[in-house]
């Protein structure tokens, strides 16, 4: 089968009800804790994606038991210390920097080393952010160049709580500290920039040992050494990643109109409500919940007419970190320059994202002025590309999200587009294209 997609026509008009998979984040976190229940834990619409395969076969390597089916998957963990492997193990983070650096926090107190090897998108991404933090609880490293996989992890039966400083506003990094602060004698404490917080509304949830402040511009978490964690039933929510591609896809179109079912809305992720909202799109809450501690909702959103450019204050960066390249086009296509800073992050993802949105926009002909952390976009409400305009897309590093971004942009502003690496999206959202097609038809 071809690896690309064609996209000639422009979208139509829509009024549709979808529903997109689970969240990734939950989905991943859900397969980690489970693993560590002792006992058996179901989750219904886990996201099957290729990173979250991968995270069950990491849990199924280190001598955890998983079954899956078409309605529920169940993990049988072993308890806290349940883990059982042989020498010289090798664990395949693949695509997936969630799994590679939230499980390394777990391997901390490995008496046996074990390598972790990814990807070539993965292994052009840093790992000193979370080796740098776990190697002061104890643990030892041996990374490529200091910073990249493969590596190898040298655990320590003796580990030490730690004080640290979160600079990034890294979720990934302040979990992979909470598991190692897990399965560490004292009370660690976690200084954090914002960033997304599924892993401590778990913990909340579950009962462990944790205390989180939340202060202005930082959280203050306090985590103990974790006994017991009980068995989790879940049902994940839908993620608000995968829905942001069709939020905008509805707020581009003419006449259209869209509710995404049952989608999570957790504060710390809906950034890219908020920018929208403030861009002039109109988009509403449905149904709202509160579900094991996360809150999820029904969203729905209707064309915009006149979208206004935006100075994005950078306070809302962490809760739109994987949405950006996908406003971007609500930014192409609004009146007056739209400053994004501060975002120099998106550079460090499954591909250097801002140098692709750069791309992706120059092919709109929409100019812009990109730095290493800031964007400006010079939006154009008439932007429509004519239909011979040929737009290749392809060398992007498999990044899911340049695939949808691009996919996105073809349908709202026309133009003649090839999209290469149709496979990227089985690392995130598999079903993407059979929703465009219901979209469509
Ligand atoms: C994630 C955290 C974010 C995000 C990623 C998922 C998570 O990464 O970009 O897609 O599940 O913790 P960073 O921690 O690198 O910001």
């Amino acid at each position: 089968m071809s690896n690309f997609v064609e996209i000639k026509n422009k979208v139509g008009e829509f009024e549709k009800t979808i529903s997109v998979p689970g969240d990734k984040s939950l989905s991943i976190r859900w397969v980690l804790f489970a693993s560590l229940a002792k006992g058996k834990s179901k989750a219904k619409n886990l996201l099957m994606s290729e990173d979250v395969i991968a995270a069950i076969k990491a849990i199924k390597k280190l001598g955890i038991k998983v079954i899956i089916n078409k309605k529920e998957c169940t993990i049988f963990g072993k308890g806290i210390e349940g883990y059982n492997y042989k020498k010289n193990l090798t664990i395949n983070a693949q695509n997936s920097g969630t799994l590679g650096r939230l499980i390394l926090g777990l391997l901390v107190n490995s008496t046996k080393p074990i390598n972790l090897i990814g990807d070539k998108s993965l292994s052009k991404r840093d790992f000193s952010r979370v080796s740098e933090p776990l190697s002061k609880f104890g643990a030892k490293f041996k990374l490529k160049n200091n910073n990249f996989l493969p590596l190898e992890i040298y655990g320590s039966s003796n580990l030490k709580p730690i004080k640290y400083y979160e600079k990034k506003g890294s979720a990934q990094c302040k979990s992979s500290i909470i598991f190692a602060a897990m399965r560490t004698n004292g009370d660690t404490i976690i200084k954090a920039k914002k960033s997304r917080n599924h892993t401590e509304l778990l913990c909340k949830h579950l009962k462990l040992p944790i205390s989180v402040k939340n202060n202005k511009n930082y959280d203050l978490i306090k985590i103990k050494k974790v006994k017991k964690i009980n068995t989790l039933n879940y049902e994940i929510p839908s993620d608000i990643s995968s829905s942001a591609f069709f939020i905008v896809l509805t707020a581009l179109s003419k006449h259209s109109e869209l509710v995404i079912k049952n989608v999570n809305i957790n504060p710390s992720r809906i950034g890219i409500v908020t920018i929208l909202k403030k861009m002039g799109v109109k988009i509403f809450f449905k149904n709202q919940k509160t579900y094991k501690g996360e809150k999820k909702a029904d969203i729905k959103v209707i064309s915009a007419k006149n979208l206004k450019a935006i100075n994005c204050p950078p306070k809302l960066n962490s809760g739109a970190i994987d949405e950006f390249l996908v406003i971007f086009l609500v930014a192409a296509k609004a009146k007056g320059i739209s400053y994004f800073r501060n975002i120099g992050e998106l550079n460090q993802k499954e591909s250097p994202r801002l140098m692709w949105a750069e791309k992706i926009l120059t092919n709109l002909g929409v100019k812009t002025i990109t730095t290493k952390n800031s964007i400006k976009i010079y939006g154009n409400p008439k932007i429509n590309l004519n239909s011979n305009k040929k737009i290749i897309i392809k060398n992007y590093l498999k990044d899911h999200r340049v695939f949808m971004t691009s996919l996105i942009a073809a349908l709202s502003f026309g133009g003649k587009w090839i999209i290469h690496d149709k496979d990227s999206i089985n690392t995130s959202f598999p079903n993407f294209l059979k929703i465009i097609d219901k979209i469509k038809s």
